[in-house]
């Protein structure tokens, strides 16, 4: 199943991400857990997954941010098939070019806000320490955080620790960000400001994301819903 239903036609965007028949079986418990998935999702674009709580939402998404793999089918992310890569180059490749955001947060609570933020950079860069500060800095003005620099995650409240966690999951502009229950966490008024500002990075700056939710207001903000059932896509919405 595509995401576009113009995918195929030549005015199509380029799929950054394409899933064909893919399926991944939980060991222990033998849990189906998504069952021959296909899907397109174009370059730019701003996604979301929805279906209940148990439908395979968050093992996609684990997938298509290589934390996981699959059991059988093919990930294509950016021209790169994702299971034929070894655990090393799948890390550099995420490092690199995928965002992944928690619906806690996952921030350290022993870092400041600044130091957060920074850590994909100290681990992944050979950027020198007055650029790494600088592009910080600017990533925490762009979501709103300048003034909180030299914070803790626990003097934050829940929205601003969402939106310093989306900045340490931009700040390598990673072509691919996603966003598992992002604000399942928050309440409605945090909520809506990491809405906007997923919005805003998709809209202004061609961020593409793929995000689950619960929330339809959440999912109003998308350019598609990806309705999802017993480990399968069974509509799309545009
Ligand atoms: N590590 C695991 N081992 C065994 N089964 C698992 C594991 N992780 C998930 N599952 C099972 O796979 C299915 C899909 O789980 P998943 O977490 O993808 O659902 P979800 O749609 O994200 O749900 P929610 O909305 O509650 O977050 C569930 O039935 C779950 O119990
Ligand atoms: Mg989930």
């Amino acid at each position: 199943m595509s995401a576009t239903r113009g995918s195929d036609g030549e005015s199509a965007k380029k799929a950054v991400l394409s899933l064909d028949k893919v399926s991944k079986t939980y060991g222990e418990h033998n849990v189906e857990a998504l069952k021959s998935v296909s899907l397109d999702i174009p370059e730019g674009s701003f996604a979301c997954l929805m279906g209940q709580s148990g439908c395979g939402k968050s093992t996609l998404l684990n997938l298509i941010a290589g934390l996981d793999k699959p059991g059988a089918g093919r990930i294509l992310f950016d021209g790169q098939d994702l299971s034929g890569l070894s655990d090393e180059s799948m890390t550099k490749l995420r490092a690199g070019k995928i965002g992944f955001v928690f619906q806690f947060f996952n921030l350290l609570s022993t870092l400041t806000v600044k130091e957060n933020v920074e850590l994909p950079l100290e681990l992944n860069s050979s950027m020198g320490k007055a650029a790494r500060e600088k592009l910080v800095i600017e990533t925490l003005e762009r979501v709103g955080m300048g003034a909180r620099l030299n914070f803790y995650p626990a003097q934050l409240s829940g929205g601003e620790m969402q939106r310093v966690a989306i900045a340490r999951a931009i700040i390598h502009k990673p072509r691919l960000l996603v966003a598992d229950e992002p604000t399942g966490n928050l309440d409605s008024q945090n909520g809506e400001s990491v809405l906007a500002l997923l919005k805003e990075l998709n809209r202004d700056h061609g961020q593409t994301i793929v995000m689950a939710t619960h929330s339809s207001e959440a999912a109003s903000h998308c350019d598609f819903v990806i309705h999802m059932k017993d480990g399968s896509i069974v509509n799309i919405d545009e």
